[in-house]
């Protein structure tokens, strides 16, 4: 049933008319009309994009971090997580098999810190992977809001993508969800995108979906905000309570982690049709809630894979959030399983290439 003026389902979809009101059509899609959705978004990106989903080896580096976010595991105020450091072996070791795994590129994750000695180090880790992999390993940075002197250097030293998300476009909302210390402000994280974009970053940003106090329409705007800033890569994912934060309980009226989980495939869905072009994860927080997540997300529109390379022993360390999958295992692991996945989702993996987004490399 549709009220009188409204674009069905179909209708949007077959006029790329998405405006506001229609995406939050999208997103209440259920059943067939859901399914459509999918389906459709699956389809543009063989046609645009390709079957071809690319790797990005994820090196959690350290779960040291100067902040507080209200819904995250590492959490400076989480006293009961070990805090670990990988040391700069451990690092080159994990790049080194993501080079010899023709994984193309890595990413460096670790929560954020920002004095010198820590971002000294981080160059000279850019510097020596690539020249252990002959320029050849793509590197994407993920460590936060950091001044703009370090983009610079960082980018100089050779990292060419960033991952910064910005968690919700909504302020109000980004603000429930982070300290009132001065130091979580959403304009801080906003200039810092835009530093990123301007220093010359394939830039990628995302939120996280299911959030207490997050409406439909906040899913809305935020897919629009993706549009208007022209970001290159988004990653986005379902919310999971970690139960050493403040958010351990879920609130009232929070959708279940079913309904999270369908509510981020249709994010991934609509983006892919709102944005043909760039590049789109399949998240981790996806495959916590049901173990085909990530493939379920490669079928609905989503390019780019993160298996984690980071030493198995450290791991359990770096837990954003309940469940998190595959912290058991050694990186050798991940790799066969990769193949076998993908192949269900009718895809297969870009080895050796960088697999950069395409709406970065056209010049938008
Ligand atoms: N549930 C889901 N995602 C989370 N992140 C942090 N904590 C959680 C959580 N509890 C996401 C944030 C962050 C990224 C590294 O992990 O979006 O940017
Ligand atoms: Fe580390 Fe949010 S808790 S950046």
């Amino acid at each position: 049933m549709y009220l009188c003026g409204m674009l069905t389902v179909n209708e949007i979809i077959e006029q790329k008319n998405f405006s506001r009101e229609n995406i939050v059509t999208l997103l209440n899609a259920e059943g067939p009309d859901g399914l459509f959705l999918l389906k459709r978004a699956g389809e543009q990106k063989l046609n645009i994009v390709g079957n071809k989903v690319y790797l990005r080896g994820l090196i959690e580096l350290s779960n040291i971090c100067e902040k507080d976010c209200f819904y995250c595991g590492i959490r400076k105020s989480n006293k009961k997580i070990n805090r670990y450091n990988l040391s700069d072996e451990e690092v080159l070791k994990a790049a080194r098999f993501a080079f010899q795994e023709k994984f193309g590129s890595i990413v460096i994750q670790s929560g954020e810190v920002t004095n010198e000695k820590f971002v000294a180090r981080i160059e000279k880790l850019i510097i020596l992977i690539k020249e252990l992999s002959e320029d050849k390993l793509g590197i994407t940075l993920s460590f936060g809001e950091q001044s703009e002197s370090v983009y610079r250097r960082w980018f100089a030293a050779g990292a060419h993508r960033y991952l910064l998300r910005i968690e919700s476009s909504n302020p109000v909302l980004y603000k429930k969800l982070h300290p009132d210390d001065g130091h979580h402000t959403f304009q801080q994280r906003l200039a810092a995108l835009n530093l990123l974009k301007e220093i010359g970053y394939q830039t990628g940003t995302g939120v996280m979906i299911g959030t207490p106090g997050q409406t439909i329409e906040d899913l809305a705007d935020d897919l629009l905000f993706f549009r208007n800033f022209d970001i290159d890569m988004v990653g986005m994912g379902p919310f999971i309570e970690h139960n050493d934060t403040p958010f351990k309980i879920p609130a009232a009226d929070s959708l279940p982690l079913s309904g999270r989980f369908n509510l981020s495939l249709k994010m991934v869905a609509i983006l892919r049709l709102m944005m043909p072009t760039i590049n789109i994860a399949a998240t981790t927080a996806l495959q916590a809630i049901d173990p085909l997540g990530r493939e379920k997300a490669v079928m609905a529109g989503a390019n780019i894979i993160m298996p984690n390379i980071t030493p198995g022993s450290y791991r359990n360390n770096y837990l954003l959030y309940n469940n998190k999958p595959c912290t058991d295992e050694e990186p050798e692991q991940c790799a066969g399983c990769l193949d076998a996945r993908l192949a269900l989702a009718d895809s297969e993996i870009g080895y050796g290439e960088w697999g950069d987004s395409i709406h970065f490399t056209n010049g938008k």
